[in-house]
């Protein structure tokens, strides 16, 4: 029976910075205590010593950014009752479940007959399920929102379709920018990444080759915000609406993390991916990360050209309702955005062709989609993220076409070949939503979109 008086010590414990240290120990034992009683022997079996390690730590972290603020330096108290630590300590447990673990890819290896292979990635090793969960930025289903349709003035002719297709090879002089991957790190921006990528192919495609520039990630995912395209940075986004606000505002250059400081591009992306776990591979993690603020000019100081004068446009946006379309829009112009479903499974992805065979939804991601092909007799996607090189297959995937709902999120735009200053057409951009529960509903001031 956990008694009052040290509910009370343990929630001022988990708030303050600077509390005694027995009352960092009294949350502790407390904490320990929950952790012991939820972990049943079934799960130490599924879990080697080190994971189990982890899971508490994760555990922790999660239980205690859930205890409401300690109201101690008003003179107050907030009680928390044991109803209430048990039920912080329950989804505490869940949530900090390793996103990817040792038994999950040998399971799938072993006990599934499926298309694919795992691995357990370090990405995501040192991950808990909300961890992960964070990098799935894209609202799918009932959430997405499309543009209008494009409507093809000729037929596709399903028969000129190819077996398969690979943009790089089609177009090897934009090989290297369609290739390049990038990594969103520890922020819910795959949306802006998936749309402004498939915007720079378009841009190096339309120009032969001799647009070569790296667009801004960053851009798209700080100032496509709220207002403008329904999108929240770090916090989730729309990509079909990101090729709208390309249209209508357009990108600067923005090149990779490690860019910053050459100078080469406006503005570089600003996060690098961190560990939330002291042993984990990459610098530690200072809370989470935060949407970094829009800007009107360059971040790189010595970069050349002026903020307004780098901004790239697209002419027209839309969203493809069939998948021949898709491919046709794929052949002529280049790679396209798509959005999917994630299950816990994805996470471990290293070849072959992904179907959902296990694990929980964790949220929507947007990718960009390269081509397509056949393996085993399976149709897949051929599909690149954003999780950088050393994720998947050299950052690639493959995925079986229509699985996870990823043939109903499929948007793009057309760019000119006189970029980066194309002509500007107006257009009156139709929504199709189907949900209700539209992230920013509320909003009415947006001219971007007259639904
Ligand atoms: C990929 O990860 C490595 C190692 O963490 C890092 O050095 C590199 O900058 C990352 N790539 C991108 C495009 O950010
Ligand atoms: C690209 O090449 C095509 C075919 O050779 C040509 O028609 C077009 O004008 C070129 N575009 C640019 C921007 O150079
Ligand atoms: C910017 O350019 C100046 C002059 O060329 C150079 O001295 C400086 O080191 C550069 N700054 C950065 C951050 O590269």
């Amino acid at each position: 029976m956990v008694s009052r008086v040290a509910v009370v010590v343990l929630l001022v414990a988990g708030a303050a910075a600077d509390v005694p240290l027995h009352n960092r120990e009294e949350m502790d034992v407390k904490l320990d205590e929950c952790f012991r009683r939820l972990f049943t022997p079934q799960l130490s079996s599924t879990f080697t010593p080190d994971e189990i390690g982890l899971y508490f730590a994760h555990f922790k972290r999660h239980a205690i950014d859930a205890l409401p603020p300690s109201t101690i330096g008003a003179g107050k108290h907030n009680f928390l009752t044991d109803e209430s630590l048990q039920a912080i300590c329950e989804a505490a447990f869940s949530e900090a479940r390793p996103a990817s673990y040792e038994a999950m890819a040998r399971q799938i290896n072993t006990q599934h007959d499926t298309t694919w292979v795992a691995e357990n990635p370090p990405r995501f090793r040192q991950m808990s399920v909300k961890d992960a969960r964070r990098l799935m930025g894209t609202f799918v289903g009932d959430q997405y929102i499309h543009l209008q349709e494009k409507k093809p003035t000729v037929p596709v002719d399903r028969d000129a379709l190819p077996e398969s297709f690979d943009a790089r090879e089609r177009w090897p002089e934009c090989k290297d920018v369609i290739g390049h991957v990038r990594d969103q790190a520890e922020c819910g921006s795959c949306w802006a990444f998936a749309s402004t990528e498939a915007f720079n192919d378009r841009m190096c495609i339309k120009t032969n080759g001799s647009f070569q520039t790296l667009l801004s990630p960053q851009d798209t995912t700080s100032c496509c915000d709220e207002s403008h395209c329904f999108s929240f940075g770090c916090d989730g986004g729309q990509p079909a609406l990101a090729w709208q606000w390309f249209t209508e505002v357009g990108v600067v250059s923005g090149g990779d993390y490690g860019d910053i400081g050459t100078g080469d591009t406006c503005w570089p992306y600003q996060l690098p991916m961190c560990s939330h776990h002291v042993k984990g591979p990459y610098p530690a993690c200072n809370g989470e990360q935060s949407t970094p603020k829009c800007m009107a000019k360059c971040s790189e100081t010595n970069y050349t050209e002026q903020f307004n004068q780098d901004r790239h446009k697209a002419y027209e946006a839309f969203t493809l309702f069939d998948v021949d379309e898709a491919k046709r829009e794929i052949m002529e112009n280049g790679p396209i955005t798509g959005a999917f479903s994630v299950y816990s499974d994805f996470l471990t992805y290293k070849s072959g062709v992904y179907q959902h065979v296990k694990g929980r939804m964790l949220g929507g991601h947007a990718i960009k989609i390269l081509g397509w092909g056949v393996e085993d007799g399976v149709e897949y996607w051929l599909v690149l993220n954003s999780w950088n090189d050393t994720w998947g297959d050299k950052g690639y995937f493959k995925i079986k076409m229509g699985d996870c709902g990823i043939n109903d999120m499929l948007s793009t735009g057309h760019v000119s070949a006189n970029t980066p200053t194309p002509q500007h057409q107006q257009q009156q951009p139709r929504m199709r939503t189907s949900g209700h529960r539209q992230p920013a509903d509320t909003h009415h001031d947006v001219t971007l979109i007259n639904a």
